[in-house]
């Protein structure tokens, strides 16, 4: 983790831990079922790639906190009902219970139904340029949706086609857009022209393309403990992945390639692209 930009990652954590939902004691079971799962000591990947892009752009990180943390509220909605047993039945999240075994099936929903709203809320509230946070906004929203991480889910339930192409799309729709659109929002916010964002776009695409081949990996050879999930959860449950599909040793050969090509388009991209290549490697090379 040394090589990881842990100054964003510290103003993340900071004011995730200060977001409050609701003052009603009525649900505040509610608010600490949430607080469960978002406060549990995740990577962070979405917020800090969105600060770090911000710093690349010459913005101050800080600044783009409302809409970065948004990812994050987000990211563990996700997590929570990809964990659910109509989903891919696990128990252990983030080294903790999964939310439904914590707070039972019924709150798990709720407390992601309510992550992902007070996500868009706190998104809303991002200081700036109105045209310009609204694109942010709706950028987050869009790669959150039917033709991002939700419609990725739907195609990972429904059992897609054990082809490469097939593949490709179900891993850059579920996890790749929230990633892509983690850059994006920044990008978004920075209100730049379509042409000097483009190198950062390609970037963003592979690197989230990456995360989840890497992803796909791990739950092969990470342990329960590394991971804080559970290994081997694919295979319970026929899932078909980089590792199914292609067997390991070339799943890792994939790995680098997109590694390389992530690096080859952030070459290309203007701005102070250090941190942005820091977070690049570690999502290659991370054990967790
Ligand atoms: C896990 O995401 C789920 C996927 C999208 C593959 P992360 O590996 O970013 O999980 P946390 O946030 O660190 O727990
Ligand atoms: C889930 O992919 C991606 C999400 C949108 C949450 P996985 O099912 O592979 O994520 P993990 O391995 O449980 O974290
Ligand atoms: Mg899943
Ligand atoms: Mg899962
Ligand atoms: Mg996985």
């Amino acid at each position: 983790m040394s090589e990881y930009p842990d100054d964003l990652r510290g103003l993340v954590e900071e004011r995730l831990e200060h977001l409050a939902y609701s003052p009603r004691p009525e649900t505040a079971g509610l608010g600490d079922a949430m607080r469960y799962s978002l406060l549990a000591g995740g990577k962070r990947i979405r917020p800090v790639l969105c600060l770090a892009t911000g710093r690349a752009l010459g913005m101050d990180p800080a600044g783009l906190l409302p809409v970065a943390c948004s990812l994050e509220l987000i990211h563990t909605y996700s997590l929570i009902h990809d964990d659910l047993p109509a989903m891919d039945d696990d128990d252990l999240r983030r080294g903790r219970p999964t939310s439904h075994v914590a707070h039972g099936e019924d709150v798990a929903i709720l407390a992601g139904d309510a992550l992902f709203a007070e996500a868009i809320r706190l998104a809303c509230e991002q200081p700036g340029e109105p045209e310009r946070v609204l694109a942010a906004v709706r950028e987050i929203a869009a790669a959150t949706g039917v033709d991002g991480m939700v419609g990725g889910q739907y195609f990972d339930v429904t059992g897609g086609d054990e082809d490469p192409d097939a593949l490709r799309l179900l891993h850059s729709l579920k996890t790749g857009r929230l990633i892509a659109a983690s850059v994006g929002a920044a990008l978004q916010l920075a209100g730049r022209p379509d042409s000097a964002d483009e190198p950062y776009r390609r970037f963003a695409v592979e690197l989230g393309l990456l995360f989840q081949i890497v992803d796909d990996i791990l739950d092969v050879t990470g342990s329960d403990a590394e991971l804080g999930k559970p290994s081997g959860s694919d295979e319970r449950h026929g899932k078909v992945t980089y590792v199914s599909l292609y067997g390991l040793e070339r799943a890792r050969e994939l790995a680098v390639e997109s590694h390389r090509d992530a690096l080859t388009a952030l070459e290309a991209a203007d701005g102070e692209t250090a941190s942005l290549h820091r977070i690049a490697d570690f999502i290659f090379t991370r054990t967790s």
